[in-house]
């Protein structure tokens, strides 16, 4: 499916729906199985010139929060509703698989987390959700600190330059910045392997990009013709994306062989004791290989780096972005979160105590996922018939979907749904903290937080099911509380030192889609030294 670039402006609740084209998606949405469901008559055009979530959500407003969807000869399901979420998601959810999405990531991922069949994911998960333990978070904390304070001094070293003239700002593409930044994070916490890319370029990175790059292009282009024998010696992009592939696939190789070569009992016995904070090397590969002993399949592992290496990028590099350009709009959002920074941190490092006292930012970084959910939405197959339940307004019959039906979950109207969340398009962190339960609001439990006891952020659980940033169920994501953390730390770290502002007008900031929701041309922002640190 193809979303392209448009500006950030909310999505019309009104749309004048009719056009030419219209007459022939009709056409084509009035056939298929599923029968009753309402169906949506957009523009075709509505497909072409903005993202498609964002034409998801103004169907979504008139048709209701499950309704049929049809692209050429193929349709989906477009579910917007917290029940229906929840049983496609958890109470259901080994008669779904990841459809379309695994077709698209398997040549990358191999047999990873995210695209996995479900016995190898079975096996997989069990082996590696331990991975992400309190006392390793607790250890990437400092990874997370080290890794900010590089991007800090490189902005510090350009705001020495002395041709900075009056305005003593610096202009950066903040985007590309969290994005190397996040590289390096995720590099050293999964395999102890240093990108550098704050600081530099090198293959290695550019053939991380470039497979990123590809898998953005499977995942919003219409004809796999990546599958045609041939293609991928013909097709100059193609042997880009194999070449890519490979150099990175050699690099994890060699990390893996590394790892099993230099396994140590002393380290094993830390790692058993959770020793962490004394071990040298304290990444997720270190703890697969050593705790698995040297029976681990290689291929295996290597799917399992490279899955997370790709699932824990671009995502929190994306969750940084949003939520610069939303403070940045709100300059008295900014200084209450500087407020906050200044009287936990001062001036000092941000450790993994002090996380639990940066409650705005920890908000801030939820509000943005709120507004700016990575992915957008959430790609399922049936694997078998099923009954979809009726949705939160307590509707008793659901609707029948025959096995092989493809469901887009829509986290980004669920987000936003205005039957859920006051002024759903405002960024509004504090809306967290209302415990909107004893607000009485008919039909929807409200937050909750006593059903998710000692949660540091909101989540899926607190909100049954209206809140979807990271999933739910048995394939929530694994990486959560690693990118949340990392988030927190970084955007604190960054706020304690700049002022950030936007370049241009939010306006004119474009969107694209791919896996995520990022910017079209970067974030460019003017960035200078805050002038008085209390
Ligand atoms: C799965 C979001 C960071 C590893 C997921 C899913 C979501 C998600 C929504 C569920 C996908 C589905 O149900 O189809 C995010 C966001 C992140 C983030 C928003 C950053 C803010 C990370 C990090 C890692 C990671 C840092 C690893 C270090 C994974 C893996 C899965 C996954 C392995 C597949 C889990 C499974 O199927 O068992 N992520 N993720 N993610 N994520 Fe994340």
């Amino acid at each position: 499916i193809r979303c392209q670039s448009t500006s950030t402006e909310e999505p019309k609740t009104k749309r004048n729906l009719l056009d030419n084209a219209s007459n022939l998606l009709t056409n084509l949405l009035s056939g298929g199985s599923l029968g009753s469901m309402p169906t949506a008559e957009g523009a075709v055009t509505d497909l072409f010139d903005r993202p498609l979530f964002f034409s998801l959500y103004d169907w979504f407003l008139e048709h209701g929060s499950v309704y049929k969807l049809a692209f050429g000869p193929k349709s989906f399901v477009v579910v917007s509703d917290p029940i229906v979420a929840r049983h496609i998601l958890r109470e259901n959810a080994f008669s779904y698989d990841k459809g379309v999405l695994a077709d698209i990531l398997e040549p990358i991922m191999g047999k990873g987390l995210i695209p996995a069949d479900l016995d190898t994911w079975k096996q997989r998960r069990r082996v590696i959700a331990p991975g992400f333990h309190a006392l390793f978070l607790e250890a990437m904390a400092k990874i997370f600190t080290d890794c900010s304070e590089r991007t800090i001094s490189k902005f510090e070293k350009l705001l020495e330059r002395e041709d900075l003239g009056e305005e003593k700002a610096i202009e950066l593409d903040l985007e590309a910045e969290f994005s190397s930044l996040a590289l390096d994070i995720i590099g050293l916490g999964v395999f102890n392997y240093d990108f550098g890319s704050v600081t530099k370029e090198s293959p290695v990175i550019k053939a991380v990009y470039g497979t990123l790059f590809e898998a953005e292009h499977r995942s919003t282009f219409y004809i796999p013709y990546w599958k045609i024998p041939l293609a991928r010696w013909i097709v100059p992009r193609q042997r880009k994306f194999q070449k890519d592939l490979k150099f990175i696939n050699d690099c994890l190789d060699g990390l893996i062989r590394n790892a099993k070569e230099t396994r140590q009992e002393t380290d094993v016995e830390k790692l058993q004791q959770r020793d962490y904070l004394n071990l040298k090397d304290a990444s997720l590969l270190r703890f697969l290989v050593d705790m698995r002993g040297a029976d681990v399949d290689d291929r295996q592992l290597r799917d399992d780096l490279m899955t997370m290496l790709i699932a824990g990028h671009e995502t929190t590099a994306a969750v940084l972005t949003w939520a610069v350009f939303l403070l940045a709009q709100h300059p008295s959002k900014m200084e209450k979160a500087q407020a906050e920074i200044d009287s936990v941190l001062g001036q000092g490092r941000t450790t993994f105590e002090c996380l639990k006292k940066l409650e705005y930012i920890r908000l801030i970084v939820v509000e943005a996922l709120r507004l700016y959910p990575q992915p957008p939405l959430l790609i399922r197959r049936s694997l078998k018939s099923d009954v979809l339940p009726g949705g939160y307004k307590g509707e008793k019959d659901g609707y029948s979907i025959p096995a092989g039906t493809d469901i887009f979950i829509s986290v980004y109207n669920l987000h936003r749904s205005p039957y859920f969340w006051d002024q759903p398009h405002e960024f509004e962190p504090e809306r967290f903290l209302v415990a909107r339960k004893s607000e009485g609001i008919e039909g929807w439990a409200g937050f909750d937080p006593s059903r998710s006891p000692g949660a540091m952020y909101p989540n899926e659980i607190i909100s049954d099911f209206a809140f979807l940033p990271f999933g739910g169920g048995p394939r929530k994501c694994v990486g959560d509380q690693f990118a949340l953390m990392e988030s927190t730390i970084a955007l604190a770290m960054l706020l304690q030192k700049f002022s950030v502002e936007l370049k241009g007008s939010p306006e004119s900031v474009e969107l694209v889609t791919g896996a995520t929701i990022h910017t079209k041309n970067g974030l460019w922002c003017k960035v200078r030294k805050r002038s008085s640190i209390h």
